[in-house]
């Protein structure tokens, strides 16, 4: 299958951005760091809530849309940022790219597979950048963390442990506890599409490898409605890993830590030594080494619902379009990780371990 040539925008103009979905992640993180970036601008935003994408639209001087296809054929904007339920993911970035926008999504990209192969055909055909918001690995412990297993620090990896869990997104969502996150029609996947989804991409990118087969638990505990009725999506997900290279290893991810705390931890465990991401509140990465030696690397905080702290993630899509460098989380990328969960899901449905299905070639 052909390619279009990368068509990226006049290098002399501030990239104009057009925001879909006015909601946290966009309030919190994408529109101010678009905001002050100094080549970039925000030229409309989307919500198909009025009342919210005027307020947005005047907070940020940007032209405001209420339908995101009049959006796609009346805004002056280079890129598009999609940030909305996860069952409008694919079609709308599928309808950007073809309107010839660079497209910026959120996790999950998809919520299947054949809605993942929209967004790769889509990106192929288009010749735009596509990028999805794995922003986990943008965060200074991990990034720190990258850097010293690549140089080898732990020798051979055996396995690995990970966990993501808070107290859910009613307590983060601008809808709160009527928030679509908690209904499955419009999320889909409910804890595992939107916390394990973001370890899964973590691990592959950490360890340089692809999963090869999944299984595990994943249900819904303890999460109800306002009239005490049990959500109808995944709330608690406990998963192993496999890789063909022979790595095993678990991620634990849930909206029922009831703490008050956000637990984000990773130990990776190597033939030289273990390293412990997140674990130390001082320290964002420390490795105890066989020999009996330790290192610890004050490398600053993994950001949480309550302690945001810069998210890279705008910043580094437009680089990509300033440079045409591919994306670190192209859609390939966001692809091979959400099939990890939509694996998963299909396993712990059909109480067996299942294979990760192959990306397709680009
Ligand atoms: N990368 C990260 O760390 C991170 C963090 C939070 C959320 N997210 C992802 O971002 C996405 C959005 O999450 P959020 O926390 O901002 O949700 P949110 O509930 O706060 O906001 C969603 C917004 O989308 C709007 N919307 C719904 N349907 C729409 C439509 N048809 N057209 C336009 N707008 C529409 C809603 O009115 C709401 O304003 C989710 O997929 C979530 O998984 C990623």
């Amino acid at each position: 299958m052909s390619s279009k040539p990368l068509s990226l925008p006049d290098p002399h103009l501030r990239i104009r951005y057009g925001f879909i979905g006015c909601g946290a992640i966009n309030q919190r993180r994408h529109m101010p760091e678009v905001s002050a970036h100094p080549d970039a601008q925000i030229t409309a935003v989307c919500d198909c809530n009025q009342a919210r994408a005027s307020e947005v639209g005047a907070r940020f001087g940007a032209r405001v849309f209420t339908d995101y296809r009049q959006m796609l054929r009346e805004a002056e904007c280079d890129a598009v940022v999609i940030a909305t339920p996860n069952y409008l993911h694919s079609q709308m970035s599928v309808d950007a790219l073809r309107s010839g926008r660079h497209v910026l999504v959120e996790k999950p990209m998809a919520t299947s597979e054949a809605e993942g192969r929209a967004i790769l055909e889509a990106e192929r055909a288009s010749g735009k950048l596509c990028m999805v918001g794995h922003s986990q690995r943008f965060m200074p412990p991990h990034v720190k963390a990258k850097r010293l297993l690549e140089a080898g620090v732990l020798g051979r990896i055996i396995g690995f442990r990970s966990s993501l869990k808070h107290s859910g997104p009613d307590n983060w969502s601008v809808d709160g506890r009527e928030s679509w996150f908690l209904r499955r029609q419009e999320a889909v996947m409910g804890a595992i599409g939107d916390m394990a989804v973001h370890k899964a991409d973590l691990l592959r990118w950490l360890l340089g490898v692809e999963f090869a087969d999944v299984g595990g638990c994943i249900g819904t505990l303890a999460k109800r409605y306002a009239d005490g009725r049990l959500i109808d999506v995944d709330d608690t997900v406990s998963i192993t890993l496999s890789t063909t290279g022979g790595i095993f290893g678990s991620i634990e991810a849930s909206w029922t830590n009831f703490s008050g705390e956000e637990d984000n931890q990773t130990i990776i465990y190597g033939e030289r030594g273990v390293m412990d991401i997140g674990g130390d509140p001082g320290y964002g990465v420390v490795v105890r080494y066989a020999d009996g030696t330790r290192e610890a690397h004050a490398v600053g905080a993994i950001a949480t619902n309550k302690q945001q702290t810069a998210s890279g993630v705008t910043e580094a899509f437009t680089r990509c379009l300033r440079s045409g460098e591919r994306p670190l989380i192209d859609a390939q990328e966001g692809y091979r990780s959400m099939m990890v969960v939509v694996t998963a899901m299909q396993a712990a449905k059909e109480g067996r371990r299942l294979s990760i299905p192959a990306a397709p070639v680009s």
